[in-house]
């Protein structure tokens, strides 16, 4: 038999969370081994953000993060901020400038975040194997046993930090969730989130059609989400930052609704408008106010088109009230296959928001996205993995 290699603490996953963790645990003068069954580390910082990695949000808060304990991301949250990853990425003379909401993106690119890590990785001595996979994971004598295909290493505490299953082809699996419940920890399925919309036949062929590229700023609400950004219209439906967004708090068959004319009174704007220009066509005004072929499509399927004088208050009044809340109900999502994120993965409930260890396995830890604990767009996503992976650091 192997004789195992002896590590204080293996992680397994050499993403965002993964990285920071070993990191840290490492200048604590533990001995880290830092295991990615992929080719190389980061992978999906990497694609972040165009190549240039949101990597957190001026505006992070508990209330951007979708769990089914809500609370529990606040301590970490807390003790690891914007501001700590900020000052790490100054040590470093990396720069960021922000896009919009808060949104950082860092000047140098993704891959400058990676080579960061990686650096703090290494000043702390941390081990890395690649192209690892586990084949079995065991617990005796207070210490992990792990079988791969790079041989067998044991330490007193493992890390899970694997990630979630959004876009399998990059590798993303959910391994996180097989190995909570073979320590018999609860799960919450993981499900897409931040994901584009998809829509029957009918609609898109129907009030959708010629709109794939059309973008405009709306307000979406659906369940107890509400998002002000830009909605895209795709082939397949709908995407855009507002969609995404949204479609963390869509449940299928629920219906979103979506202001196409946020911050304007279109009631009051039409009443003056057929006032002043009585002849002028709808298609015309509303093309003053939406993209062009939107409006077109509108008048073509949803209003009829007249000169303004024409209408009666009650159909201004309809009009008006449709723009402000047309619900659309969605077919479905276009799955993990493009989801930025997934909502779900290990139950909050069986872990220490201090330390993110499992409360019934000692040693064992969860950080990242393989937690119930998922963001908005922005720069959340990758601040959670800051966060709980520095936490996690501190006590593995
Ligand atoms: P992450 O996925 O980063 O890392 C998991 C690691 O585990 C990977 O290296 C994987 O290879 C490895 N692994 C998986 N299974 C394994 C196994 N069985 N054994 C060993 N290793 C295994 N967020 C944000 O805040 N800002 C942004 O700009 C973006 N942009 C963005 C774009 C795209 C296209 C995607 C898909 C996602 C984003 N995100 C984002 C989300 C962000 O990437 C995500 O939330 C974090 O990467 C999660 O960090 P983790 O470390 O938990 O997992």
């Amino acid at each position: 038999m192997q004789t195992p290699e002896t590590y204080d603490v293996v992680i397994l996953g050499a993403g965002a969370a993964g990285l920071m963790c070993a990191a840290i645990a490492g200048k604590r003068g533990r001995r880290v081994l830092l295991l990615d069954k992929a080719d190389k580390i980061g992978k999906k910082i990497l694609i972040s953000g165009g190549g240039r990695c949101n990597f957190t949000n001026l505006h992070v808060n508990p209330a951007a993060y979708l769990s089914q304990n809500p609370h529990f991301c606040k301590s970490a949250l807390a003790r690891y901020t914007a501001n700590d990853f900020l000052d790490l990425m100054r040590h470093y003379h990396l720069s960021w400038h922000e896009k919009i909401l808060g949104q950082l993106f860092c000047d140098q690119k993704a891959p400058a975040i990676v080579e960061m890590l990686w650096t703090e990785c290494q000043q702390a001595a941390v081990t890395l194997r690649l192209n690892t996979d586990v084949t079995q994971i065991q617990r005796a004598d207070a210490q992990f046993h792990l079988h791969t295909t790079q041989g067998a290493f044991q330490a007193a505490s493992l890390v899970i930090a694997t990630g979630g299953p959004s876009i399998p082809r990059m590798g993303a699996t959910d391994f996180g969730s097989h190995i909570a419940k073979q320590f018999g920890l609860k799960n919450i399925p993981f499900s897409p989130a931040l994901v584009p919309f998809t829509f029957d036949q009918t609609l898109l062929e129907g009030l959708f059609a010629g709109l794939a590229g059309v973008s405009t700023p709306v307000a979406v609400s659906c369940g107890d989400g509400y998002f002000r950004e830009q909605m895209l219209f795709t082939h397949r439906g709908l995407s855009g930052p507002a969609m995404l967004q949204i479609s963390s708090y869509w449940q299928k068959g629920a219906a979103v609704q979506i202001d196409l004319l946020p911050g304007l009174d279109a009631y009051a704007w039409l009443q003056s408008v057929q006032q002043q220009r009585p002849k002028a066509e709808l298609k015309t005004l509303l093309a003053e106010v939406l993209p062009n072929r939107l409006a077109q499509r509108l008048c073509e399927t949803l209003f009829p088109n007249r000169p303004l004088g024409q209408y009666g208050d009650k159909m201004l009044q309809s009009i008006a009230a449709q723009l402000h809340a047309w619900e659309l109900t969605p077919a479905g999502t276009e799955g993990m296959r493009t989801a930025e994120v997934s909502l779900g993965g290990v139950d909050t409930r069986e872990l220490s928001s201090k330390t993110l260890e499992a409360r019934k396995v000692p040693g064992l830890y969860f950080i990242g996205e393989t937690v119930d604990v998922t963001g908005w767009l922005g720069g959340y996503n990758f601040q959670w993995a800051w966060a709980s992976g520095w936490c996690a650091g501190q006590y593995a």
